[in-house]
């Protein structure tokens, strides 16, 4: 393939100019010379015409946007504002989004291990619904209810349908040997709900399920949601929830099912299963994937005769995890000629100590690609940010939302003091007593 890369990768509001590809209304390159590289970069009308389209498809208060996709103040805001409730999967999602302004009843709040103190915070702000995967935390709510006399806790239980759909291993959670949910198969499931229709403790509110990620078939969708919905009718459940899992387009010419098409194979599924309610959905990747890119500059250019040309640029596996974990796949191209032919194979890697470094194994590129050019890698909005480390001490890239002809900083790059900002430098320090005083005095803090 030598062919420009596909239009359908690239963000929405993406048009060529004297300047190459522009974003909201803001050259790529541009961005790239003003916030440095690597640089996450987001299409800001692209992720609300997202969100509108999800809300159209299931209806008002019926989406809530996976915040584990990418998550961040000005995300969850924008997620927010458009009328999405957000599923969040840890305290520290959690956190982020009350902290953005998201109303405590707009928020769903997940995990497979939440511990007591991520329980007591969100039964505490008051979220929307806990929903609980497991007897443990079951018990863990009972206590909180005992000891701090916290009111029921509305809840949704997870279970594990026996339906498994997904891209790969990793990211198919549904089936039978799964760490999430009750099992329906082995009766947990039923169990789990007369349990928590009898505790004082909780308030059962319904029945999630989230078969898996990078779903291509909506069919796979509508399977999992046929089986919870099964169940919850069976059990008199007032709500359902079938979690998340719309793919999309990594590569050109990949067809990808819209939202309008997984709500009509959803809603025929459940009803053909005997749920006459409403349905609720978890969409991640589906709203933030395709409308953000990935900016680097490329620092090498090595041709081995007759093995391959390495291109290398200033990232890599720690802000986008994906190609090393899951095989994933992506394209490339050069923002400032995105409409060129692409007929330069070579293998993208970063820049970490690694050989499994490797962004795109066969890439596709212009002939003219030189050392310093910036490098685009479109459809990284989804799972890439949230997953990237400080492997080899890089610092975290930027994040910029763009939006007519403006760029905003919405998340700043790490600096070299980010680094360090964990380490204990003096031995002892940090450390308390069995007493709770400190072992090594701080400077101007008196002695210990
Ligand atoms: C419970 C739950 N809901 C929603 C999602 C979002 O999935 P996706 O990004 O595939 O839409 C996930 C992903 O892991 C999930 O675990």
């Amino acid at each position: 393939m030598t062919s420009a890369v596909d239009p359908d990768l690239l963000p929405l509001t993406s048009t060529s100019g004297p300047g190459g590809l522009a974003v909201g209304g803001v050259p790529l390159v541009e961005l790239a010379g003003r916030f440095g590289t690597p640089l996450f970069v987001y299409d800001e009308e692209h992720l609300r015409h997202r969100c509108r389209e999800a809300l159209d498809a299931f209806g008002a208060d019926r989406v809530a946007y996976a915040s584990k996709a990418f998550l961040c103040t000005a995300m969850a805001r924008l997620a927010h504002e458009e009328g999405l409730l957000l599923d969040v999967a840890s305290g520290g999602e959690l956190r982020v989004a009350l902290r953005a302004g998201v109303p405590a009843d707009r928020i769903v709040v997940h995990g497979n291990n939440k511990d007591v103190s991520e329980l007591r915070a969100a039964a505490h702000a008051g979220v929307r619904h806990l929903v609980v995967d497991s007897f443990d935390e079951v018990h863990r709510i009972e206590s909180l209810h005992r000891e701090e006399g916290l009111p029921p806790v509305p809840v949704l239980l997870r279970v594990a349908p026996g339906v498994a759909a997904g891209a790969h291993e990793a990211i198919r959670t549904g089936g039978r040997d799964s760490k999430f949910g009750f099992g329906l198969a082995d009766g947990t499931a039923a169990e789990a709900v007369r349990r928590v229709r009898r505790s004082p403790a909780m308030r059962f509110d319904g029945v999630h399920a989230h078969v898996g990620s990078q779903v291509l078939d909506p069919s796979e969708l509508a399977a999992g949601a046929a089986a919870v919905a099964r169940f919850a009718a069976g059990v008199g459940a007032a709500g359902l929830t079938v979690g998340g899992g719309l793919g999309v387009a990594y590569e050109g010419g990949q067809r990808v099912p819209t939202f309008a098409a997984w709500a009509d194979a959803v809603r025929a599924a459940v009803h053909g299963a005997g749920w006459s309610g409403g349905v609720t959905v978890e969409p991640g990747r589906s709203i933030t994937a395709r409308a953000g890119l990935t900016l680097y500059r490329v620092g090498t250019v090595k041709h081995i005769e007759g093995v391959r040309t390495y291109v290398s640029v200033d990232g890599g596996m720690s802000d986008n995890l994906r190609p090393a974990l899951y095989a994933s796949r992506y394209e490339a191209f050069l923002p400032r000629c995105p409409g060129a032919p692409r007929p330069l194979r070579a293998r993208l890697v970063g820049k970490h100590c690694e050989s499994g470094d490797v962004i795109i194994d066969r890439a596709a590129l212009p002939a003219d690609l030189a050392v310093s050019d910036v490098l685009a890698t479109p459809v990284t909005g989804a799972y890439g940010y949230a997953m990237a480390s400080n492997y080899n001490k890089l610092p975290r890239p930027a994040v910029v939302f763009v939006r007519g002809g403006a760029a905003r900083l919405v998340v700043r790059r790490e600096t070299d003091e980010d680094l360090l900002r964990l380490d204990v430098t003096e031995p002892g320090a940090g450390e308390t007593r069995t007493d709770g005083t400190a072992l090594v005095a701080v400077a101007g803090a008196g002695s210990a």
